[in-house]
């Protein structure tokens, strides 16, 4: 498996789910710290990210994703740029770059300053407004030595999470009514990627992508998997790279969607440089029993293994994903990033003190020879980025899904390197010296 010789090897974080110091140096509250499940310490990588970024220096990695947290910069979501929160990233990119890193932007991974939600959060569309000036005065600080921004994380999924299920922060329950926190915060992306790109930035935005497959061939389970098709992928991909929405009336939604307002489809087709893909699994889908709440039923996938968060690992599903897309917008998908690939384990510290997670080892390494697979039918990828550098606050599942490449022991904050991480210090390395 040889990669192209400029190919970005990387690692993945989030703000909220490793920084800590949510109180520090003028930070407002975002979502996340009102939410049910919060994360006051995290990785406590606020203070300790010299030592982080020497973990991604010994890893070999010539990419780093992060995340700004907004309520660091805005803590009310609005106003100048806080000069503190703006240095701290300052810091990180030059110690990124001093260490040969290309850092890899997010300026939302879902913490939401929560003065935002008080108006209503994504429902609001002034928020993508508000997202757009922030964008800027991120930019403002850092665009001299940032290649790549990527504008949101997984609209789908804080859709979804965060405002139809309330699952994630903000928690609000609206079913269907979710859609305009979608479409508002696909506004706020193409807002910010069309000023973005003025100042010559490499844009980019980071969408949960998944092969759906119907769970049987009754007519019922395939239009249920197509409905579920358009909202999870299509819903997000086709606006920024065709900027059209699909039809998504098998799903409830009317044909005519109120909330989209004329122009905003074309801002959101901003043209993009890259599309970052977060790829997990593959999703089967059934048909809804009457009087669900929703109108498809999601299945597992028997016969292959699972992730300790009980994720079916489906390395062919990568490959099957980006032909398909390859195959659906042809010249309009540009380069692909994956922006997320990854695994959580139940590690264990052996009496050697090693944490021989073998199963994170073999998950990468078949998602890598998916990737691959693609690459050779055609598909355009600049890169690989997994999650996670290290184990993380994981959302609803709060600590208990260790998706990282290094332990973090959450009593005393210690890093401990895994196998995975040695195992892909010494990939990166074999590409780089072939
Ligand atoms: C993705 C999120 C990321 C992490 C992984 C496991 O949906 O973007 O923050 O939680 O899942």
């Amino acid at each position: 498996m040889v990669f192209p010789g400029d190919f970005l090897w990387g690692a993945a974080t989030a703000a909220y789910q490793i920084e800590g110091a949510v109180a520090e140096d003028g930070r407002g509250p975002s979502i996340w710290d009102t939410f049910a499940h919060s994360a006051p310490v995290a990785c406590d990588h606020y203070h300790r990210w010299r030592e982080d970024v020497g973990l991604l220096a010994g890893l070999g990695v010539n990419a780093y994703r992060f995340s700004v947290g907004w309520p660091r910069i805005q803590p009310d979501g609005r106003g100048p740029g806080l000069s503190a929160g703006l240095d701290f990233y300052d810091r990180l990119v030059d110690a990124l770059v001093a260490a040969g890193i290309d850092p890899v932007l997010t300026l939302y991974h879902w913490d939401l300053p929560q003065a935002l939600e008080d108006e209503g959060g994504w429902l609001n569309r002034d928020t993508a407004y508000r997202f757009a000036e922030y964008a800027m005065l991120v930019a403002d600080r850092l665009a001299d030595r940032v290649g790549t921004w990527i504008t949101l994380n997984e609209p789908f999924i804080h859709m979804a999470l965060g405002y139809s299920l309330g699952e994630h922060a903000p928690g609000r329950k609206l079913g269907m009514a979710a859609l305009p926190a979608g479409h508002h915060q696909l506004l706020g992306h193409g807002l910010a990627a069309a000023a973005l790109r003025e100042r010559g930035l490499k844009v980019s935005i980071a969408n949960n992508c998944t092969p759906v497959r119907a769970a049987s061939s009754a007519e019922a389970d395939v239009a249920a998997a197509a409905g579920y098709n358009a909202l999870h992928n299509e819903l997000f991909n086709d606006s920024v790279l065709l900027g059209r929405y699909p039809d998504l009336s098998a799903v409830g939604a009317p044909a005519e969607l109120p909330f989209v307002a004329d122009g905003d489809l074309k801002l959101i087709a901003t043209p993009l440089d890259l599309l970052g893909i977060n790829y997990y699994s593959p999703t089967v889908i059934a048909a809804a029993v009457p009087g669900a709440e929703m109108p498809f039923e999601m299945r597992d996938i028997e016969g292959v293994p699972h992730t300790a968060f009980g994720w079916p690992v489906v390395p062919s599903g990568l490959t099957e994903l980006l032909t398909g897309m390859r195959d659906r917008y042809g010249a309009a998908l540009p380069p692909v990033l994956i922006t997320e690939n990854g695994c959580s384990t139940n590690d264990t510290v052996d009496a050697d003190r090693r944490i021989r997670d073998a199963e994170r080892i073999s998950y990468i390494d078949g998602h890598l020879a998916a990737l691959h697979a693609a690459m050779d039918a055609g598909v355009a990828v600049s890169g690989y980025l997994t999650w996670s550098l290290m184990d993380n606050f994981e959302w609803a599942e709060e600590f208990s899904q260790r998706f990282g490449l290094v332990r973090v022991d959450f009593d005393t904050l210690e890093r401990t390197p895994k196998d995975s991480y040695f195992w892909f210090r010494d990939l990166i390395a074999a590409q780089n010296a072939g």
